[in-house]
């Protein structure tokens, strides 16, 4: 599996230990950036995955900045994109499982390492559970074309 992973200036040592564990899980991990401490602009991070992830480059995401809510509100503008944004595995799981989620973010600030790690097993080793997740799943792309302007 090829996961794209990004971050800005809040996650850059974060974004490191992840992508190492990440790769020492097997996965081959591709870094969009940001890799120095300089302030960048999180949504400029966020697009870049979710780009990635429309168009097939990667198969899954994971989005890292202080909270994980800015990165993944500029990831979920791009169509077909669902960013979850989590601060523990249970909902990371279910964000696959039931919402077929295809980031994960969380926030450096908010979650520790070793927690973070968790978000990663949990949602990287779930699948989307199709059936009547699949119906709602479809609704919110219906959401999005029906108000896309
Ligand atoms: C950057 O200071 C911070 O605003 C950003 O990392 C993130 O938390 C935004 O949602």
């Amino acid at each position: 599996m090829r996961i794209g992973i990004a971050n800005d200036h809040a996650a850059v040592e974060m974004k490191n230990e992840i992508v190492k564990y990440l790769e020492g899980k097997g996965f081959t991990v591709v870094n969009y950036g940001t890799d120095t401490n300089d302030s960048v602009d999180y949504p400029v991070y966020g697009e870049k995955v979710a780009c990635a992830v429309r168009d097939k480059e990667v198969d899954l995401g994971v989005l890292i900045c202080g909270t994980g809510i800015g990165i993944s509100l500029a990831a979920n503008k791009v169509p077909g994109v669902r960013a979850a944004v989590v601060s523990e595995p249970i909902s990371a799981r279910l964000s696959r499982e039931h919402n077929n989620a295809n980031i994960i973010a969380f926030g450096a600030r908010i979650v520790g390492l070793e927690e973070a790690k968790g978000i990663c097993d949990a949602f990287f080793g779930a699948e989307f559970l199709g059936g009547r997740h699949e119906r709602r799943v479809n609704l919110i792309d219906e959401v999005d074309k029906r108000n896309h302007q």
